[in-house]
């Protein structure tokens, strides 16, 4: 027999999902008092927040590294951790190690790693706690925005994650993006929009694909889009060839490819063959010319096989480029050298020997940050594409350009 109560019980689930989804309207009503701003969330990019970690390790890889810590220290930035010989510490403690059983990357046994900061702006506005210029990043953004009345951590808040995972391995963080845009949006009584830069708009995008399209009408006013890399990035292929000091001197790049190339999410920004030229050859070696179509050689050649598993994990993600299904504004920066394609004299461990450029933001190729333009009548919202010339990837958010745009479609009705 069929005890009542698991009867009863979907009965009540439903009741609670309705109540919960349903039952506050977002409309202006008497005694409720409603904002006259939209309410903000910043998604920020690749290394795009600060992460911090609390250590009780088994071992270390140099004597003058920290075993065990008593509470959390900033991970990233902290310049003082990128230091010769402490940079191996800070390695041995931002990297991940994949599961091929699993098909996820978690941090090396001891290593405690959280997001600080979620719902606030501290974090994203600058990526070194010291607030240091050097590091400013929605700084500009979120001023602008306080000098027009906004308050930080009430209606502009910043969804930091764990920028070295591909969405696949970040689930609890859509569940608490979804949850702070509801509570934005009911405590506003209005819609929410979203600002993302760099890889926070694949992050964005990945999330609006999994939405109802009726939650993103109640909820989402409009998606402005950030110098998006929506089908990859070029430069990707060379982190994990070589590394990437981002110019940092001090750092050697072959050092740090070592954590580079753990963090899943730089190889799900690999260039997407969904777009790229099938023809158009990115990585040019000795003994071979890879393409979009030869990414399982790649991983083989440099003798890093776990990436082609990570590819084959994430490469489904996004590639569709399915519409968001909200009204999109896609700033795009242009007019800046940005890295197309690598010839290598010597094969993987050696810095290029010879850098093609083309059009774009010096990260995001134009090729990517414009496949926006695929939505443009493919779904009832707008879609406006729009060019930034001769503005950088980072330096487009400090601009009051992009900052002024931003006001404006905010106190669009
Ligand atoms: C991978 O995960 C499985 C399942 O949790 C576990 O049994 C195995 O030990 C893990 N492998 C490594 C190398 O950590
Ligand atoms: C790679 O492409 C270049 C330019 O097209 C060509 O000269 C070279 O022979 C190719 N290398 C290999 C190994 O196919
Ligand atoms: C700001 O952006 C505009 C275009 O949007 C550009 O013309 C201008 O040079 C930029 N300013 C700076 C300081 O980068």
């Amino acid at each position: 027999m069929v005890p009542c109560h698991s009867l009863l019980l979907p009965v009540l689930v439903l009741l609670a999902w309705f109540i919960s989804t349903e039952g506050r309207s977002l409309k202006c009503s008497p005694g409720k008092s409603c904002s006259d701003r939209t309410p903000v969330v910043i998604i920020p990019g690749d290394l795009g927040n600060q992460l911090e970690a609390k250590l009780d390790k088994p071992s270390v890889v140099h004597y003058i590294c920290y075993k065990k810590t008593n509470d959390y220290f900033t991970l990233w930035l902290n310049m003082e951790l990128l230091v010769p010989v402490a940079i191996d510490c800070w390695i041995d403690n931002i990297r991940l190690i994949y599961n091929r059983t699993t098909r996820t990357s978690d941090a090396p046994v001891g290593v405690d790693i959280r997001v600080p900061g979620f719902g606030e702006t501290d974090t994203v506005e600058y990526l070194d706690p010291s607030k240091s210029s050097v590091w400013m990043y929605f700084f500009a953004i979120v001023q602008g925005l306080v000098n027009d009345g906004y308050v930080r951590g009430d209606d502009i808040r910043g969804a930091p994650y764990d920028w070295r995972k591909a969405p696949n391995g970040n689930k609890a963080y859509f569940l608490a993006l979804q949850q702070m845009i509801e509570e934005m949006a009911h405590k506003a009584g209005r819609p929410v929009a979203l600002i993302a830069h760099s890889m926070g708009n694949v992050y964005t995008l990945y999330f609006l694909n999994h939405q109802p399209q009726a939650w993103k009408d109640k909820y989402i006013k409009t998606f402005i889009a950030l110098g998006a890399p929506w089908a990859g990035v070029a430069k990707t292929i060379r982190v994990v060839t070589s590394g990437d000091n981002n110019k940092i001197p001090l750092i050697s790049s072959l050092k740090i490819r070592t954590q580079q190339r753990t963090a899943v999410s730089t190889i799900w920004l690999f260039p997407n063959a969904n777009t790229w030229p099938a023809d158009k050859v990115l990585l040019q070696a000795p003994n071979a010319n890879y393409t979009v179509k030869d990414y399982q050689r790649f991983f083989q050649d440099i003798d890093y096989p776990e990436g082609w598993e990570m590819r084959k994990d994430t490469e489904s993600l996004v590639s569709a480029l399915e519409p968001p299904g909200v009204a999109v504004h896609c700033l795009f920066g242009s007019g800046v050298p940005t890295a197309e394609a690598y010839q290598y004299a010597t094969f993987p461990d050696a810095e290029p020997t010879k850098v093609t450029y083309g059009d774009g933001d010096g990260t995001v190729n134009l090729l990517s940050s414009t496949q926006c333009k695929r939505w443009v009548g493919k779904q009832p919202h707008p879609v406006k594409l729009v060019e930034l010339p001769a503005n950088e990837h980072v330096n487009m958010l400090l601009n009051q350009t992009t900052v002024a745009y931003i006001k404006a479609v905010l106190n669009q009705p």
